[in-house]
């Protein structure tokens, strides 16, 4: 399939082209750089062999996307792209909209336009907000409690009234649960700018030495050791996850919605310690208050992934460990510029 991907450089897109790259589709990336770096697709090529075609252009330029359109044909897109940080999301709440949504928009008005009716959505767990009861399903009610969350449930409505309006989309709305870990080559992986807010980067550069140790928020929650617990996913399992979405869009569906996750909760020092294994050092942590807004648990249920995607995770807490030391010990300082 020829395939258009938007934000294909950033963290989980890359993984996912590499997928998409070794099961023989073609490939056009549209990423803006705003939170990547053009070395990527030269990785891209060392781990594929392959290089796609790439654009720097931001969704928010209607003009330059409508162009991407005229001179390809898509059978399908993938849709990445957008402002993705928790916190920033507080502080700056209309960039957040402004971007996910109107960005998100002109890309739909261009399929609709252009007749490409095949798209796969990114979306989060952070949809579903803080859950009744654990795993979450994905029929559980919406309830984002930030600025970003919104902007991901805000699109998912406006991919409902698009389905119900036009019976020719098939959309696969998959919500992430936490993806960790890098491609096995250790040449693409997690590069967040600045100091991090999720845990694994943040555990990865403590080992490289850039931050000094780590803080656990809260180890006083009901938990095996009282630090909270996640659904912790291998991106290269999420990125495989795409495919199978797209080969179900290729039944004509309408619009499907799964969880991607492994159903298997990890707490923060079980992390901890598997990441010691992996890298041989020990990381240096401190017990800090509990981050406002955390949860205590949060793990999916993803037998409805298994059954209709034939799709599951298989990559355990160690490989992802390993495979986040192997490319943060050989990219210490993430991407180089240029
Ligand atoms: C965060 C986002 C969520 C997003 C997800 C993507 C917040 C509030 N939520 O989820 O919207 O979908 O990332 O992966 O940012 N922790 C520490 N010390 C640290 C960093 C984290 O103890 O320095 C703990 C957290 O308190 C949490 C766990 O590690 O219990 C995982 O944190 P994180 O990686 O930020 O993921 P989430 O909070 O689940």
């Amino acid at each position: 399939m020829q395939l258009l991907i938007t934000g294909g450089l950033g963290y989980i897109g890359s993984h996912t082209v590499v997928e998409l790259l070794n099961n023989n589709h073609e490939v056009v990336i549209v990423d803006n750089l705003i939170n990547s770096k053009i070395t990527v697709l030269d990785r891209l090529q060392k781990i594929t062999g392959k290089k796609p075609v790439f654009y720097q252009i931001d969704l928010l330029d209607k003009t330059k996307l409508d162009e991407v359109f005229v001179k390809h044909q898509y059978d399908g897109v993938i849709h990445f792209a957008g402002l993705k940080a928790v916190g920033e999301s507080v502080q700056k709440p209309l960039a957040y909209y402004h971007n996910n949504l109107t960005g998100t928009l002109h890309l739909l008005q261009a399929m609709q336009k252009y007749s490409v009716k095949n798209l796969v959505f990114s979306s989060s767990a952070c949809v579903y907000g803080l859950p009744a009861s654990v795993p979450i399903t994905e029929n559980f009610s919406l309830h984002p409690e930030n600025p970003y969350g919104q902007t991901k449930a805000m699109i998912e409505q406006i991919l409902q009234d698009l389905a119900v309006s036009n019976k020719s989309f098939n959309i696969a709305i998959l919500r992430y649960f936490n993806p960790i870990g890098a491609h096995t080559s250790g040449l693409i992986g997690e590069d967040p700018q600045g100091i991090p807010n999720n845990l694994a980067p943040f555990v990865a550069q403590v080992a490289v030495g850039r931050l000094a140790k780590l803080s656990i928020f809260g180890n006083d929650y009901e938990t095996v050791d009282g630090t909270a617990i996640r659904d912790y996913i291998h991106v290269v399992d999420l990125a495989i996850g795409h495919i199978k979405a797209l080969e179900k869009l290729n039944q004509n569906p309408g619009l499907v919605v799964y969880n991607l996750g492994t159903g298997k909760g990890i707490s923060v020092l079980e992390m901890v310690k598997s990441f010691e294994k992996a890298s041989g050092l020990t990381i240096p942590y401190v017990f800090a208050p509990r981050r406002p807004g955390d949860v205590p648990v949060n793990y999916a249920e993803c037998s409805k992934a298994e059954k209709e995607l034939n799709w599951k995770a298989t990559k355990s807490i160690d490989d992802m460990c390993a495979d986040i030391w192997r490319w943060q010990s050989q990219n210490p300082n993430g991407y180089p510029d240029k």
